[in-house]
């Protein structure tokens, strides 16, 4: 995991579990939103909110995974932080609040530095098939 994952997981669960505010960390950095339209699904935030467009919108309905990000979240009795893959299309983004989530920017990007499996992809050609790529 990216150390700047690490440390907005550090953050993240310590303070805003409990905040009368919709807050959670995308790549690393918190946001905070006062007026977040409950209508809107995690990828349509993403895109049009953020502007994030790393992810991918295509079916819009959980079929293709092209929207595909990773959301970790703490457990509070286990204590431990998981982490798991959804596909944003489906997830209302009133869900994510206290969560993080990280989209393929958050993994690498050419401005920074490519993840070794970006490279790869970039190497070998590889296209955007729809799950494997917009996540990685
Ligand atoms: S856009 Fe196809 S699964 Fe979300």
């Amino acid at each position: 995991m990216p150390p700047i994952l690490q440390n907005a997981h550090s953050e993240l669960f310590s303070d805003i579990r409990c905040s009368d505010e919709f807050t959670f960390y995308v790549n690393g950095k918190k946001v905070v939103d006062k007026h977040v339209d409950p209508e809107l699904t995690l990828l349509m935030y993403l895109r049009d909110v953020l502007y994030l467009k790393g992810t991918k919108l295509s079916c819009g309905e959980g079929a293709c995974g092209a929207c595909s990000v990773m959301i970790s979240e703490f457990d509070p009795v286990s204590k431990k932080i998981s982490h798991h893959c959804v596909t944003a299309c489906l997830v209302p983004i009133c869900s994510v609040h206290g969560k993080a989530v990280t989209t393929v920017e958050g993994v690498g990007s050419v401005a920074d530095k490519l993840h070794p499996i970006q490279e790869e992809l970039i190497r070998s050609y590889g296209l955007q098939c729809g799950f494997c790529t917009p996540v990685w």
